[in-house]
């Protein structure tokens, strides 16, 4: 059986994604050549990247998700402020930010334990929630990289919406031609109050 690249993540409303894409709109007017854009329908907050899985091993991920899910309520997330990874003088992921209460913090931190019980790598960096709504192309210059960090640098995004947040998912990632392709494969409500 061939292996799934996976990941947990939380989906975000259409609208909100709608209002990070008209903001984005005019960053792709000045650098659209130097970037991947992240399509509409694939932004997500993710919670964690599981990279290759065994689809023997979707059943027990699903049910970890369910148990971590049943632990923590529903929480709002506020989107707003743009930025970019790893920093804006390097910038290779272009990101509108995310304000959560430690609800999310504690979510992960729960969701990344149980996934190193289970044998997933655990991520080194720290946790920062953010939407990626582009990644710079490989080859681009230090000149361009510098055209990238200005323009950054001299927009400001307010606040783009709220959005209550109550279920994670399971997703898998195909590679296509086209771009990758996120398919859920297991959804789980958070905690009802
Ligand atoms: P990001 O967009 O929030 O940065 C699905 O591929 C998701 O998993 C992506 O949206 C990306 O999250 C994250 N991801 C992909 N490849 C990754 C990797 N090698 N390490 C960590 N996260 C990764």
């Amino acid at each position: 059986m061939s292996l799934l690249r996976a990941f947990i993540a939380v989906e975000v409303p259409a609208a909100i994604r709608q209002a990070v894409c008209n903001t984005a709109a005019s960053l792709r007017q000045e650098i659209g050549a130097l970037v991947r854009w992240v399509p509409m329908e694939n932004m997500h907050l993710t919670l964690k990247f599981l990279g290759d899985v065994s689809p023997a091993n979707v059943d027990m991920l699903s049910q970890m998700i369910r148990a971590e899910a049943d632990l923590y309520p529903c929480f709002d997330l506020q989107f707003g402020g743009l930025g970019s990874f790893p920093s804006l003088k390097r910038p290779r992921v272009i990101y509108i930010g995310i304000q959560a209460p430690a609800v999310l913090e504690a979510l992960h931190r729960g969701i990344e334990s149980s996934s190193r019980r289970l044998g997933y790598e655990s991520e080194e960096r720290g946790f920062s929630p953010h939407l990626t709504v582009g990644r710079t192309r490989q080859n681009i210059t230090a000149t361009e990289q510098q055209t990238i960090r200005r323009l950054l640098e001299g927009i400001t995004v307010d606040s783009l919406g709220i959005a209550r947040v109550d279920s994670l998912h399971l997703y898998k990632s195909d590679l296509q031609p086209s771009g990758s392709v996120y398919t859920r494969l297991y959804s789980a409500p958070l905690k009802r109050p």
